[in-house]
């Protein structure tokens, strides 16, 4: 079953190519520049709806199945659910920050620097965590069945991130970065 790991890999490498890229502007904004705020509100907007709708939805079946194969899996899988809940409240909270900066409401530099430098951690650390701990062993046990199951878990027909309205909200992200490659694909 190598395609489907092969799948879900490459939607890490999507997310970690946008941290990076987040990153950038963060930097920009600690050298005291003018980032990108439109940039980097759409990255952590994307990652937000495209986890929610899309990667988030698989995954979770996904890891079910694969503490069912191996219930030495539970604490790992449990943890990752929890850092789901934790990756979508940070990026929230830094999407108020910007929010905040764009509306020109006063903000303290400092804590839109925590903000984004705490959802950069949060979210490098998970990708790392499924990407070593997760994927190779799903690889090893999910059968055809299960992987079957992960794509059902999404239907493809209701893809909100593509199209006109896809084209219009993510049009700085467009721009800097080619995306989704794996987002209506099966897997
Ligand atoms: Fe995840
Ligand atoms: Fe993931």
């Amino acid at each position: 079953m190598a395609e489907p790991v092969a799948i879900w890999h490459a939607d890490h490498v999507v997310f970690a190519r946008l941290l990076d890229l987040f990153e950038s502007q963060v930097e920009a904004f600690h050298a005291g520049e003018r980032p990108n705020y439109e940039l980097m509100t759409e990255i952590v907007d994307y990652l937000r709806q495209y986890g929610d709708r899309f990667h988030h939805p698989r995954e979770e079946v996904a890891f079910e199945r694969l503490v069912e194969r191996d219930p030495g899996m539970r604490l790992p899988v449990n943890r990752l659910l929890q850092e789901h809940r934790v990756i979508a409240r940070a990026g929230d909270e830094v999407l108020e920050r910007l929010g905040e900066i764009v509306e020109d409401v006063m903000i303290e530099r400092a804590a839109v620097e925590a903000a984004a430098a705490t959802y950069l951690v949060y979210y490098r650390h998970h990708l790392t965590s499924e990407e070593s701990k997760v994927l190779p062993r799903a690889g090893e046990l999910l059968t055809a069945d299960d992987w079957a199951a992960v794509k059902d878990a999404i239907e493809d027909a209701s893809d909100p991130l593509s199209g006109a309205d896809f084209e219009e909200r993510y049009r700085e992200l467009r721009k800097s970065v080619s995306l989704h490659p794996a987002r209506s694909r099966p897997g």
